[in-house]
């Protein structure tokens, strides 16, 4: 019954209203009832003594035997003609009552019969009340006053009204309360029903696209709506949503292009073992070709398999614990050396400049070799007879880090290209010059972004068909560090 987030709004409020509404209408409907009786105390009381100072001769007059009880009578008729709800009764010092306008044989005040009288011929200022059920069942609210000449007590007048009427505007207004109340819970209901669809609707929405990117519909996206938290959710949510999508993507590409790399060299393999079991053995010189194409397939294949191992590796960060400072000028130098023998072959410049002191960088020496190799051997490779390929490595702007450019004047790339030329296979078919057995497999590029995003770096590209081509790696530096040795670095 509690399980959907609506129900549970609803009657939470509905609770709490509840309550607050209880508690209120317990305390207010208390005090308007307390205060109905102490109007109606106060009414009866200035009632009672100014008609009680109003028979003061009468019943003087009567006792003394002047004139009879129909003076009285009169007398009492006459001041409480206006409020002919009343029971009055006029009572003897000692109890004995002669005048009664509802009772036409009133009893003797007693205890049972008149406690207000007996409290008013007790008390200090002469006055008494109660709230009683009188002798026809009706609950009545009774004040008794002393009438008194000069301190003598003459007699005692007793006003008495039915409780109905005293708290009939109190009840009045207590239902007039309920009412409100009923009002507020009502409200508050609706205002909890309200809130809950407000939540629980984008909620509803966000688990409706869950499901459907579960099952398997990538494209699928959120409209944000609902308070700043689920908006700020479903956001969240469609980003993710975004960033799955593209690695799965990518991750399907690679899966595809892998598979295709891996069957070409499978397939070639296969063809010359087939050629060898249909009888290419009986001829020597054949066999002995095939064997060695054989040989460098599973070389390339083998080449293959490891850059995509290693480029996992790096990925994964796996080989951070091998981090040591690391001297890049040195690294260009020993780059350019072993590279100029090849650069001399083909008739290219091969030339280095860097500035001293902005080389030294926290990083796994082998990768960024690696990289630096993979940039400079694209370069000679790709660049034609007469070229020039240039090394620089600066400090960035503000010193905070080195920027490593490798330029050549090779044939460029085309601008449709360099958004893919990081993408793992990428290859620009033509561009290669190399022989079967060296064939590129286009990871080249992708292994050197890995290496320079696991070192908190970044690579761009910037080439012009016909003109050449720049990378440029910027590496965060810490030069005047000591290497942090718990983590496993070391100088
Ligand atoms: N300096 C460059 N000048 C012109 N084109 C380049 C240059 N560097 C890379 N390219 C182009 O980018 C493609 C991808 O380069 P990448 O190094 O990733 O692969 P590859 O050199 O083809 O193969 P691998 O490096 O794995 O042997 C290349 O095929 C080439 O067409
Ligand atoms: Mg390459």
């Amino acid at each position: 019954m509690f399980r959907t987030l609506n129900t549970r709004l609803i009657f939470s409020h509905l609770a709490v209203a509840l309550v607050s509404v209880i508690l209120v209408y317990a305390f207010a409907g208390r005090a308007i009832f307390q205060a109905a009786e102490q109007q109606a105390e106060n009414r009866l009381e200035d009632l009672a003594f100014a008609t009680s100072n109003a028979l003061e001769e009468p019943m003087h007059n009567f006792l003394e035997g002047e004139v009879s009880l129909n003076s009285v009578q009169v007398a009492v008729a006459h001041w409480l003609a206006d409020e002919p709800e009343l029971h009055y009764t006029v009572y003897l010092p000692e109890g004995t009552p002669i005048v009664d306008n509802m009772d036409a044989t009133p009893t003797r005040a007693s205890v049972d019969s008149a406690p207000e009288v007996l409290l008013a011929l007790q008390d200090g200022i002469g006055e008494g009340h109660t709230i009683r059920y009188n002798q026809f069942g009706d609950e009545m609210f009774y004040v008794a006053v002393r009438i008194e000449h000069e301190d003598e007590l003459l007699g005692l007048l007793r006003l008495g009204i039915p409780t109905q009427n005293v708290f009939a505007p109190a009840r009045g207004s207590v239902s007039t309360l309920f009412l409100f109340m009923l009002f507020v819970v009502v409200s508050v209901g609706i205002a909890g029903w309200l809130l809950g669809r407000t939540i629980a609707a984008p909620v509803d929405t966000l688990t409706r696209t869950a499901h459907q990117f579960s099952a398997g519909d990538l494209s699928v996206r959120t409209t944000p709506a609902g308070p700043h938290e689920l908006q700020q959710l479903a956001e969240t949510f469609n980003s993710m949503a975004g960033r799955l999508e593209h690695n799965i993507n990518q991750l399907r590409a690679f899966v595809a292009n892998a598979s295709h790399e891996l069957r070409t060299p499978l397939t070639a393999i296969r063809l010359r073992v087939e050629a060898l079991q249909a009888g290419a053995t009986q001829d020597p010189q054949v066999s002995q070709r095939f064997l060695a194409e054989m040989e460098s397939e599973i070389d390339r294949l083998t080449n293959m398999v490891n850059d995509l191992l290693d480029l996992s590796r790096i990925e994964a960060g796996m080989d951070t614990e091998r981090y040591e400072w690391v001297d890049l000028a040195i690294l260009v130098q020993e780059t350019s050396d072993i590279f100029c023998v090849r650069a001399q072959k083909k008739g290219i410049t091969l030339e280095q400049e860097h500035t001293a002191d902005t080389s030294r960088i926290l990083g796994h020496e082998d990768q960024l070799r690696r990289a630096v190799d993979n940039l400079v051997a694209n370069a000679l490779e790709y660049t034609p007879e007469g070229g020039r390929v240039f090394i620089s490595l600066h400090p960035t702007q503000g010193q905070q880090g080195v920027q490593l450019a490798i330029c050549d004047t090779g044939p460029g790339i085309a601008e449709k290209h360099l958004p893919h030329i990081f993408d793992r296979f990428f290859r620009i078919s033509g561009t290669d010059t190399r022989t079967q057995e060296t064939r590129s497999t286009g990871l080249g590029l992708a292994i050197v972004k890995s290496i320079v995003e696991a070192h908190r770096g970044r690579i761009t590209v910037h080439s012009k068909l016909g003109e050449g081509t720049t990378f440029t790696i910027t590496l965060p530096c810490r030069r005047d560090d000591t290497p942090r040795s718990q983590h496993g670095y070391s100088t």
